[in-house]
């Protein structure tokens, strides 16, 4: 059914009956969580347009759903790994984060934090077995003739099938730790005085000490990343029997899409095949369902605020539920919260519980007053597309950063989970609800997210079929590739203009000197002579 479908559409496209686009054969790397749902949108809307995608997933996937119909196919390939593998890595990385973190010291908290990426990179080395010893996957692949790898490269390995399979890639990225894949693998500049390193909790405008602070967190993390590829290096190297590295090998991606803009980000310098396509999720709100509209309408003027704490999050301790659930009671709005823990005993009348809310369609609904958020990039661009000021409640990962950011633009207020206090919360709710600057900013970012040449979904689309259409884009990658490290920051030319500069001033030195002892001399005899 699709296979004739995808034959129609391309014979549609071929007669030039569209705006003509090569009908591509797209495979997509593995991904999990909220990677693979930001992948999602751009998939659909290759299909949409006639492109033939195809995911390969691993047998211990927790989110890819190979047995649920899906507009795409999905190539399963057995891994070592059980489900319940993954999801016990997952659930410790999340204990850590948001329980263990807070209690540590700055040594153990580096230890532990190394610890949970070492073994994240452990199971994707058990991907990337897994694969390889597929033959029967491996086969089909290699006669699958695929256009492009469209990748998250969080996830480690796609860079060899592309290799295996001659293909170009194109990444998308939200972000990696302190931006090393994306400076240190895709040359991209980030000069540390005023671009703050992802997880930093810094902004643009640092005071020195935070600029001693964002310095040494580039130095110690771009340490700790290369120390922590090298499991790829070597998996790489034995691979493709010849001394190589993953940031070598990463380096060959043609274009980096990266899931931020100017809305959201500080404005930085970038390459020309660095494109920013923040908020590629974000769509205009649809109706709620009945009983949601009714409760949102009941409101009156005082309007709703909308509380997730995220799809992962939708639990908390006792006491925990209990502040919140009493700071919520004091407000005159109505609460729409997501929370499928035990009813909290202080729930006020104004709030409800749900297991899941139509999110985007309540951020878009005029009544919102405010949105209490966990950080999560996804939530806030949703935020920022409807305008909406935000109460942020950061558990962990990227989402204190994000919330900085959002903070430094005037658009919300942070909470800390552990530590607030019933009034804290209640004060942060009026101060972004009554306080117009917050609303107003918001909007600003809202305008600035929507005035755009092209909706970033499509941009990502645009470029990923720039990239078949043109066999790769290598035309846009800096030579900084080949470059040594001393070679690009010009460290040789200046020691051989210093070398230059130093022969110049000893030649000089010399012929002062001799000149001197010359005059000195005749002076000297001239004077014996007198
Ligand atoms: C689309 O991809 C699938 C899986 O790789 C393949 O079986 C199918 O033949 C492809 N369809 C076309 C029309 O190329
Ligand atoms: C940068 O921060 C300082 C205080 O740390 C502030 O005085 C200054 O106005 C800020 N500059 C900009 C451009 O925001
Ligand atoms: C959240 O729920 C899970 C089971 O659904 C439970 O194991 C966990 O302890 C709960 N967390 C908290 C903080 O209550
Ligand atoms: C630059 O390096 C790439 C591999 O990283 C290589 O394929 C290419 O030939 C090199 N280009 C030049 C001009 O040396």
């Amino acid at each position: 059914m699709r296979g004739r479908s995808f034959i129609l559409t391309c014979l549609i496209f071929g007669l030039g009956l569209v705006r003509n686009v090569n009908c591509g054969n797209i495979l997509v790397w593995y991904t999990e969580g909220s990677h693979w749902i930001n992948l999602k949108p751009v998939l659909e809307t290759l299909l949409d347009r006639g492109h033939n995608v195809t995911a390969l997933v691993p047998s211990s996937s927790l989110f890819m759903d190979v047995s649920e119909p899906a507009p795409y196919h999905y190539e399963t390939f057995e891994v070592s790994l059980t489900k319940s593998d993954v999801r016990n890595t997952m659930e410790r990385f999340f204990r850590f984060w948001i329980y263990e973190a807070q209690h540590m010291n700055f040594i153990e908290l580096s230890k532990t934090f190394y610890k949970t990426m070492t073994d994240h990179l452990e199971m994707c080395v058990a991907y990337c077995d897994g694969l390889f010893k597929s033959e029967a996957v491996l086969n089909r692949l290699r006669e699958g003739k695929f256009d492009l790898m469209f990748v998250d490269p969080v996830y480690p390995c796609s860079e060899l099938v592309a290799e295996m399979l001659d293909v170009p890639i194109v990444y998308t990225l939200r972000f990696s730790l302190a931006h090393s894949m994306e400076r240190l693998c895709g040359q991209i500049p980030a000069p540390p005085s005023y671009v703050p390193g992802a997880m930093s909790k810094l902004t643009d405008n640092m005071t020195f000490s935070e600029r001693i602070q964002n310095f040494l967190f580039y130095v110690s993390q771009d340490a700790m990343s290369r120390y922590m590829w090298r499991t790829f290096d070597k998996y790489y190297s034995d691979y493709l029997g010849r001394p190589t590295s993953f940031c070598e090998m990463m380096g060959k991606a043609d274009i980096w899409l990266i899931r931020t803009y100017w809305d959201f980000d500080y404005p930085r310098p970038f390459l020309p095949n660095f494109k920013f396509v923040g908020g590629i999720h974000c769509r205009p709100a649809k109706p709620l369902p009945k009983d949601i509209e009714e409760f949102v309408e009941s409101s009156g003027d005082d309007g709703v605020v909308v509380f997730s704490l995220g799809s992962i999050m939708n639990n908390m301790t006792k006491e925990r539920a209990n502040t919140i659930a009493s700071a919520l009671g004091q407000i005159p709005q109505k609460v729409l919260w997501r929370y499928s823990g035990e009813k909290p005993e202080t729930l006020a009348p104004n709030t409800r519980l749900y297991d899941w809310i139509p999110q985007n369609d309540l951020l878009g609904h005029p009544k919102t007053k405010a949105f209490i958020t966990h950080g999560g990039t996804n939530g806030i661009y949703e935020a920022i597309y409807h305008g909406v000021p935000m109460v942020g409640i950061p558990m962990f990962a990227d989402q204190p950063d994000n919330m900085v950011h959002m903070k430094s633009k005037g658009a919300a207020v942070i909470m800390d989970f552990i530590s607030m206090e019933t009034k804290d919360l209640v004060d942060g709710l009026k101060a972004v609800i009554n306080d117009p600057s917050y609303k107003e900013n918001a909007m600003r970012l809202s305008r600035i997210h929507h005035d755009r040449p092209i909706h970033p979904r499509d941009e990502a689309v645009f470029w990923i079929e720039f990239v078949m259409r043109h066999k790769g884009a290598k035309h846009l990658r800096v030579q900084a590739h080949n470059l040594t490290w001393y070679q690009y920051h010009s460290l040789d030319v200046f020691a051989f203009l210093l070398a230059i500069i130093a022969l110049v001033l000893f030649i000089f030195y010399k012929i002062l000197k001799s000149c001197v002892v010359r005059c000195c001399f005749r002076s000297r005899s001239k004077s014996k002579k007198e």
